[in-house]
C-alpha cells in the first residue's frame, strides 16, 4: 500500500530521519530582520559615520574628566595645604595610622623612628617642621632621596590623615631612633601634648 506523500516533506533522509519543508515562524523571520536592520543602523553609526564613540574613545573621555577633577583636587590641596592644621579627629587619626603602616612604616619604622626614610618623632627636619611642610613632602615626595610623590597614589584626604598621624608621633621619643639628619628646625615638643 503506497502512502500519499506529505508535500512538505523533502527528499533527503537519514538513518529513517525525515526532514518537513516547514515555513518558519513568523515572530521569528521578524526578529531576523530586525537584527539585520539594527546592525546596518549599528554599523553606519559608529563605524561609517563615526557618530558613536567607540568603547576605548567612551573610555579616553571619561579618563580625561576624571584627570582634570584630580588634577582640580590637587591644586586645591595644594593651596589650602598652607593654612591646614593636624587633625584630631580619631577617625581620621586611625585612618592616617592604616596608611602609614602599610605604606610609610617600611621606610620610617613602625614608630616613626627612622629607617631609610628619616626619623620623624624628633626635632630635626630636613624639609621644614611645619604642618604645611609635611604636608607638601608627603604630597610633592622627595623622589631623588627616595621618598615618593604620593599625591601620584593617594587622595589628598589621605595625605592630609596620614599627615595629621605622623604630627602626632613627634616627641614620642621610640626605642632606636635614626640619627638626625639635619639642624634643629623646630622647638622641642612635649611628648604630652597629644596624650
Ligand atoms: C621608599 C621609602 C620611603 C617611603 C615608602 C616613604 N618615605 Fe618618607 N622619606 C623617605 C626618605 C629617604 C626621606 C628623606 C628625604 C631626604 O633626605 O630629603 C623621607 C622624608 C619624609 C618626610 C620629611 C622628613 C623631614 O625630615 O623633613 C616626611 C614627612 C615623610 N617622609 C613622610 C612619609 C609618609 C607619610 C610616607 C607614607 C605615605 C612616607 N614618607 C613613605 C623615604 C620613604
Amino acid at each position: 500500500m503506497s502512502e500519499e506523500k506529505d508535500p512538505l516533506l523533502m527528499s533527503h533522509e537519514a538513518d529513517g530521519i525525515k526532514e518537513l519543508d516547514n515555513n518558519l515562524p513568523r515572530w521569528w523571520v521578524w526578529l531576523f530582520n530586525l537584527c539585520i536592520a539594527f546592525s546596518i543602523v549599528y554599523v553606519l553609526y559608529y563605524h561609517v559615520l563615526n557618530m558613536g564613540m567607540s568603547s576605548a574613545e567612551a573610555y579616553d573621555a571619561a579618563m580625561k574628566i576624571a584627570n582634570e577633577q584630580k588634577a582640580a583636587a590637587i591644586a586645591k590641596f595644594e593651596t589650602d595645604m598652607a593654612t591646614m592644621e593636624p587633625s584630631t579627629d580619631q577617625a581620621v587619626l586611625s585612618a592616617g595610622q592604616k596608611t602609614f603602616v602599610t605604606y610609610c612604616s617600611p621606610c620610617h619604622g613602625m614608630e616613626g623612628q627612622g629607617l631609610v626614610g628619616s626619623n620623624l618623632t624628633d626635632d630635626y627636619w630636613i624639609h621644614g617642621s611645619e604642618f604645611k611642610d609635611t604636608l607638601k613632602t608627603i604630597s610633592e615626595g622627595v623622589p631623588a632621596k627616595g621618598m615618593l610623590t604620593w599625591k601620584d597614589q593617594m587622595r589628598p584626604s589621605e595625605i592630609y590623615a596620614v599627615g595629621s598621624y605622623i604630627f602626632t608621633l613627634r616627641g614620642t621619643n621610640p626605642p632606636n631612633p635614626k640619627a638626625p639628619e639635619n639642624e634643629i628646625t623646630t622647638p622641642a615638643i612635649d611628648a604630652g601634648m597629644f596624650e
